[in-house]
């Protein structure tokens, strides 16, 4: 990439309204061959707005955008496609019953392939699925079949098969590890050497150091600048999409000496073995390990949502077996899943709907809703999460991807759980937003709640846990004092290269 490259993208002055919400006033952006261009800001910034908008699949109010030399105006995503950008988008849009080759292929099996037997389907496809690590994945697999990272793989593989000169990818990485991360990064080298250019939408900001050339930030909608890879900083970075200084997280003092609430013993299930730790009244245990250690499966087989094999599950003392997620939820157990589009969104059902979900009955009198309660509690927790929206009664599929994330977390605060199982809750979550999670978090234990913590991001772990535990290969690696717990430790017991004795664990 030379200082005179033309620009393979410029965008000027684009503006775009939604209803009452300005979600983009006047943007200026360009990207040059071969670049990594990082587009961050904070949930609700416009940044999945202005991708969609280069995509064709939301029109523009203004502005113009000129690719490869023309200014173009897509009305359909296939046009942009055609032209050559393909987008991987925020939330998953595959169709979940169907396979991995009908996804991958959908809608361009005669237009682009001619006549082709499955044979040379199944071909590409396996190689596409190689490019992303995915070797061993058989292409025949639903899409329904797959985890969360694997999901996103597919996306990233299926979106590479376009051969797209600009390539958008809207968080691609939300939901992989940290390898699979590298995977990804390496293949976005491959595809730069090949000249492709890339817009990288996230919210992890240390990774887009790592991989971009320029990095832009869009606050409320606005252009607040774009910074050199040489120039940028964490520390700046942030400072330009929140505008303020961020409260530095605190530990608070080490929570557990409450009563014993969960205990669970030598339970097995699809995934998990032989796991056996308990839950504290008011403190905050960690769950950490790499993603398909069965941290998941463990805390969807506790809640009812999984079958157990075997092994106990006691709940204040006595043993319980519950056979679906409504008997948890009845003994007072929340649990906020990680896959939220697939798992838990009605998306085109009003937001005040999906708030209350979990808590209809309290607002249900002889069969009528009391919609005033039912709204007053939704516009509390709206403004204690600080969710960005029109009005309660847009559907959720008109918030932000963030956003989305804090409207399932409402939903079971409002429920008010003894219990509340947290799988990945900050993923796609912006830093302001993330530290406002964290100190509700933090005052829910301090009531009182105990909060099972499962995430990836090993300082989210360390700054918020009382206790971590560590999964390996659906076993249960060693639970560490908070003071004993750091990094290296972790990772240890997360790759198997160290294991706790047994007893140790009692
Ligand atoms: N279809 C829609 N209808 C109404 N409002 C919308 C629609 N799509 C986006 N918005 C609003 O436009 C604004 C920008 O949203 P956008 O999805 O672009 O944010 P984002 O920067 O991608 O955020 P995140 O990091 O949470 O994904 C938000 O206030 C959002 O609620
Ligand atoms: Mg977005």
């Amino acid at each position: 990439m030379s200082e005179q490259a033309q620009p393979i993208l410029t965008v000027r002055g684009i503006s775009k309204r939604f209803g009452g919400v300005q979600a983009l006033k006047d943007i200026h952006f360009d990207v040059l061959p071969g670049e990594v261009h990082a587009l961050v800001g904070e949930n609700g910034a416009g940044k999945s707005t202005l991708m969609n908008i280069l995509g064709g699949i939301v029109p523009r109010d203004s502005g113009e955008v000129v690719f490869m030399g023309r200014e173009v105006r897509f009305n359909a995503p296939q046009e942009a496609i055609d032209a050559g950008i393909a987008i991987i988008h925020q939330e998953l849009a595959m169709l979940p019953t169907l396979s991995i080759i009908d996804n991958v292929f959908m809608g361009r099996m005669p237009a682009r392939l001619g006549w082709i037997s499955w044979g040379e389907l199944e071909k590409l496809t396996q190689k596409a699925l190689a490019r992303v690590g995915l070797h061993q994945v058989n292409p025949y697999t639903r899409v329904r079949d797959l985890s969360a990272s694997q999901r996103q793989l597919v996306e990233i593989a299926k979106a590479l098969s376009l051969n797209a000169r600009l390539l958008i990818m809207d968080e691609p990485n939300s939901s992989l590890s940290e390898s699979e991360t590298q995977t990804l990064f390496r293949v976005i080298h491959e595809l730069q050497q090949d000249g492709v250019s890339i817009i990288f939408v996230s919210h992890k900001i240390e990774e887009v150091l790592q991989i971009s050339q320029r990095i832009s930030v869009l606050r409320d909608g606005c252009n607040t600048g774009t910074l050199s890879q040489s120039e940028a900083t964490v520390e700046k970075i942030i400072q330009m999409m929140v505008g303020r200084e961020l409260v530095r997280d605190h530990r608070r003092g080490q929570q557990n000496s409450g009563e014993v609430l969960l205990q669970v013993s030598a339970l097995s299930g699809q995934g998990f073995r032989d796991v056996s730790f308990e839950v504290r009244k008011g403190e905050i245990l960690g769950f950490s390990g790499l993603v398909g250690a069965g941290r998941s499966e463990l805390a969807r087989a506790v809640f009812g949502a999984d079958p157990v094999f075997g092994g106990e599950i006691r709940w204040q003392g006595r043993p319980v077996r519950w056979n679906s997620p409504a008997d948890a939820i009845r003994a007072g157990v929340a649990m906020v899943q990680e896959d939220r589009k697939v798992q838990s969104l009605f998306m085109k059902l009003p937001i005040l709907f999906n708030m209350t979900l979990a808590t209809l009955p309290a607002y249900t009198r002889r069969g009528w809703i009391d919609y005033q309660k039912a709204r007053e509690v939704s516009q509390f927790l709206v403004q204690k999460l600080s969710i960005k929206l029109g009005s309660l009664d847009h559907p959720v599929s008109s918030l932000s991807g963030g956003n989305q994330q804090k409207t399932i977390l409402a939903r079971w605060l409002a429920a008010n759980p003894k219990l509340l199982i947290l799988d990945e809750p900050t993923h796609g979550v912006d830093v302001g937003a993330k530290a406002e999670i964290y100190q509700l978090i933090r005052r829910l234990a301090e009531d009182g709640v105990a909060i099972w913590l499962i995430s990836s991001e090993l300082p989210e772990i360390l700054t918020m846990s009382d206790r971590v535990a560590v999964m390996c290969e659906g076993r249960l690696a060693a639970v560490l004092e908070r003071d004993q717990a750091d990094e290296e430790k972790i990772m240890a017991y997360a790759t198997g290269t160290v294991s706790q004795p047994a007893a140790a664990l009692l």
